[in-house]
């Protein structure tokens, strides 16, 4: 049996009448802008409880033009965990702003408090927590120190949309801007690359709007330099129809991860998720296991087709692109935990006969 890691096309089978629905809006011959996309953005500002939201073509996208945004430029240090995709520090450095790298917990690998606390002062500008594998970096007490020192937030929420707060503050509403990926095997995925921002400024929302469309306010009016950077019509149109199943969705999530915590918990050799709070969702179900067995486990559940894979390997102050511009920073928790950490499958609306199979392979590893 062959069980990837995530799973977007599952959900679709979800939605009445998709491919009717699909095919209508497929031969109306309008592929970018539209109603679906102005819907879209109106439906994800109402469920996060931002404002406003604009849509556009990434999560890196969004993190960047959220930068823009607040003006971050040269020289300007932002701080940002070294434990999370590329694209974090990758729009940092294309402005020529300066990643400030802050250790990460070993309970939900997003922000180390006492490390931020230490590295936090007047000289930074910005800080990005990300909520990395859908849970809560810590938000509320980020958003206290960043208050003291007046720093920009912007929220990396590209694998925690739906994910909240104790309070359920949905996370990406807390900060300055909230910067959401609909990749395709993110917790709303599309079917094609596509973000978005959220924010309750709305200066910061009217300049968003002109940064995405290459700086213009009129029609070949363009104020400032901007990027094209469009959410597809047909991908709103899918994410409109995701997000009116979402808490089918977030059930289907949580009761696989409660399988996987009820067949798993008593194998001593694993180190399960936790979940910050029970409004969390996951994006991945991530364990640690020794360092010494992780690589095998990997080719173990490869072999057996189970698309299990490394969420990160390398962390970004060890990649040569960093290394090459910046000095070399030690943070050990960091490096500790990407030796030993594993994501496995996990997605909505799983087959019972696909569950059985992956808990009875893990357990028969060792
Ligand atoms: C934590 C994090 N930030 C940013 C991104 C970038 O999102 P996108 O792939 O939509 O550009 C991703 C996507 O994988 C991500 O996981």
């Amino acid at each position: 049996m062959k069980i990837p890691l995530a799973n977007p096309a599952r959900e679709l089978n979800k939605i009445k009448n998709f491919e009717s629905k699909f095919n209508k809006k497929l031969k109306n011959g309008l592929y970018v802008g539209g109603k679906d996309v102005l819907t879209f953005e109106e439906n994800v500002a109402n469920y996060i409880g931002s404002k406003y939201c604009v849509t556009v073509n990434s999560g890196t996208d969004a993190l960047l033009l959220s930068l823009m945004a607040l003006g971050i430029k040269k020289g300007d240090k932002v701080m940002v965990p070294s434990f999370t995709f590329f694209a974090t520090i990758e729009v940092v450095m294309h402005l020529g702003a300066v990643p400030v790298f802050v250790e990460i917990n070993k309970e939900t690998y997003t922000f180390d408090i006492d490390d931020f606390k230490k590295k936090v002062n007047k000289t930074i500008k910005a800080v990005i927590p990300v909520h990395l594998f859908g849970n809560n970096s810590n938000i509320e007490i980020i958003k206290n120190i960043c208050n003291k020192y007046n720093l920009k937030i912007i929220e990396d929420v590209a694998q925690a949309f739906g994910s909240g707060t104790k309070n359920n503050r949905k996370l990406g509403s807390i900060g300055d801007m909230g910067a959401f990926s609909f990749f395709p095997s993110k917790t709303l995925g599309g079917i094609g690359d596509g973000g978005c921002i959220v924010t309750n400024n709305l200066s910061q929302y009217k300049k968003i709007l002109k940064l995405r469309n290459h700086g213009q306010g009129k029609n070949y009016e363009h104020e400032f330099v901007g990027i094209n950077s469009r959410l597809d019509s047909l991908n709103a149109f899918v994410l409109n129809e995701k997000l009116s199943i979402f808490q089918e969705i977030k059930k289907s999530r949580n009761d696989f991860y409660n399988f996987y915590i009820n067949n798993l918990s008593h194998l001593e050799w694993i180190n399960l998720p936790t979940k910050e709070n029970e409004n969390i969702i996951l994006n991945y179900f991530t364990i640690t296991v020794s360092p010494l067995i992780r690589n095998k486990l990997l080719s173990y559940l490869n072999q057996h087709q189970i698309g299990a894979s490394i969420y990160y390997k390398k962390p970004i102050h060890l990649q040569k692109a960093v290394l090459d511009k910046y000095e070399r920073v030690s943070l050990k928790k960091t490096e500790e935990i990407s030796k030993s950490i594993i994501s496995l499958p996990f997605y909505s609306f799983p087959e019972d006969e696909e569950l059985d199979y992956l808990v009875t392979k893990i357990k028969k590893f060792k």
